[in-house]
């Protein structure tokens, strides 16, 4: 029995960097959910008959939401739904299924590495044919319908048991629970030598994998221990808990600093890894040496053809604009296309379809290939495996050779998290007026050599994305972007973005804080951090 419910428009159902991203409280308002699930359908031609894919991270109200999302999806035409077990999909691994089963499309649940429970995150977000994220002009339709929708459609079938594997039915819909790890785990043993990363576990090397009681959790347990031969225990924190065990399911150093502390001190294993709520983002430390995303982008890029699935010549690298220059290096070295996006993985999907890039990253802990359509947190973390089995040598010393070819990019994120958002507004918009004045100015030893705001041509379709970041950049390369975050649920998030080129080897290895002391210095000069936000210290480094 399908239902038509009449209901009135949201104001905030605007999807940001990643999908709709709110508190629990504000989607558990009536016909929340119910109105933008219909506003995305309502955005899409031609999915009658044909499969949807659902799944999302584990968090508090995945299930209802899932519920509700497979009861419209009947009532909306789809032929069918594949729904992880449990409701359960980690992000890389939706992409995965949408693209194996030819799926029209997907949703996933999951506000990422944001925390979780009745009074924190939760997201929707949709993902296309392809795999990835719904590009602008889809997200741009939805918020446009969202503002106008005055019915939904819901079809009345009894309970779901999400919990059995197998197809049963919804109406004129199929349903298919499947494994959610089963596919992913197939597809991770077509990219890299599961041999002799297994002989190299063998040979007595010791991981930690922290899961952040998220979503990766079952797939670590089922790829390091079961099929790779890991030690039990070297997956840790596998259970995924609705709350993340009341964490921030973030693998950086605020939120992962156990391992970062186990890594640096005596006795640590050979390489620490983490992963985050929805399983996208990595983490990666080596025995004393944390590696920052952007340089790990670039290992990975240099080294990928160590790993059977890319002994190919890589197509071409992309990162996002606030990503280090470090893997423009590598790009150059190996004479392959490098591409600048806006941040977030929606901007990569067209490079990898048309065959411009093979490995995508981001300084934000994501990394990626052409694999699937998102950012994968396990993917990384196996395909640094592979080359500490191929290499056999330490993280460390990898990492450490890598600078001495290549230079070093001195890398910081400084995140100022709950600022008022008119506060943060005022900042760039007094910095944008400064444009004009600020090359040629000292600050310090420092010469603004340019200022803008970054702007992206999609080479592939043609489109332009504009307000992507404010960049300052200093004579020598060095440079500050200032950006306000599109995924935050409170008030406004500023990200200051500090880079600086060091060629010299002697200079190698230091403290990043102090070895950019002068830039972020500059960066306070320039935009007036402290006087907007009132702010004297960053919420976050990274
Ligand atoms: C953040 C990251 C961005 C990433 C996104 C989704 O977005 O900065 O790189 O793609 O999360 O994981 P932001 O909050 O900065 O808009
Ligand atoms: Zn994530």
């Amino acid at each position: 029995m399908i239902r038509t419910v009449q209901t009135t428009p949201f104001d905030d159902q605007k999807p940001g960097t990643s999908g709709l991203r709110k508190k629990v409280p504000v989607f558990q308002q009536p016909n929340y959910v119910e109105n933008f699930i219909q506003s995305v359908f309502d955005s899409l031609d031609g999915y009658r008959g044909k499969t949807l894919a659902i799944g999302g991270d584990g968090r508090f109200l995945n299930r209802e939401v899932i519920g509700i999302a497979i009861r419209m999806a009947a009532a909306n035409g789809f032929g069918k739904v594949i729904v992880g077990k449990g409701g359960i999909l980690s992000t890389p691994a939706a992409s995965n299924i949408i693209r194996k089963y030819g799926c029209f499309g997907g949703i996933i649940l999951s506000a990422s590495h944001n925390p979780g429970g009745p009074h924190e995150d939760f997201g929707i977000k949709y993902n296309i044919g392809n795999g990835g994220p719904a590009p602008e002009k889809i997200t741009d339709a939805i918020f446009a319908r969202s503002k106008a929708i005055r019915e939904y459609r819901i079809a009345d079938i009894g309970p779901l048991d999400l919990d059995r594997i197998g197809t049963t039915r919804a109406g004129d819909m199929a349903v298919e629970v499947i494994d959610p790890v089963t596919d992913y785990a197939a597809l991770m043993e077509t990219l890299f030598d599961f041999e002799a990363i297994r002989a190299m576990f063998k040979g007595g090397f010791r991981m930690a994998f922290d899961a952040m009681h998220a979503v990766t959790g079952p797939y670590a347990k089922e790829i390091l221990e079961n099929r790779l031969g890991a030690p039990a225990g070297t997956a840790r924190n596998f259970v995924p808990r609705e709350d993340f065990g009341g964490h921030h399911p973030d693998p950086n150093l605020v939120h992962a600093r156990e391992l970062y502390d186990e890594m640096m001190a005596p006795g640590a294993p050979d390489f620490g890894a983490a992963s985050d709520g929805d399983g996208d983002r990595n983490l990666i430390i080596g025995r004393g040496i944390f590696v920052t995303p952007s340089d790990s982008l670039a290992v990975l890029a240099a080294n990928a053809h160590l790993a059977p699935g890319y002994r190919a010549e890589l197509k071409g690298i992309a990162r996002s604009m606030p990503t280090s220059a470090a893997a423009d290096r590598v790009a150059a070295k190996l004479k392959i296309g490098m591409y600048e996006t806006p941040t977030g993985w929606k901007f990569f999907g067209n490079l990898l379809d048309a065959g411009m890039a093979t490995i995508c990253g981001e300084e934000s802990a994501g990394t990626g290939s052409d694999h699937v359509r998102e950012k994968d947190g396990l993917w990384a973390v196996l395909l640094w495996l592979n080359i500490l089995a191929v290499r056999k040598e330490s993280a460390k010393d990898i990492v450490t050779k890598h600078w001495a070819e290549f230079g070093q990019n001195y890398y910081s994120r400084h995140d100022y998290e709950a600022v008022e958002t008119d506060k943060a507004n005022a900042l760039i918009d007094e910095l944008r007026g400064r444009f004009a004045t600020l090359p040629g100015q000292k600050i310090g030893a420092l010469t603004v050599a340019a200022a803008d705001e970054f702007a992206y041509h999609d080479p592939v379709d043609g489109s332009v994305s504009k307000n992507q970041g404010t960049r300052v950049l200093f004579e020598g390369g060095s440079r500050v972007v200032f950006r306000l975050s599109g995924t935050g649920t409170s008030g406004a998030t500023l990200r200051v973005y500090i880079e600086k080129y060091e060629p010299d080897p002697a200079q190698h290895g230091r403290d990043p804080q102090a070895a950019l002391a002068e830039l972020i210095a500059a960066a306070d000069a320039i935009a007036g951090i402290r006087r907007h936000t009132g702010r004297d210290a960053p919420t976050v480094i990274t």
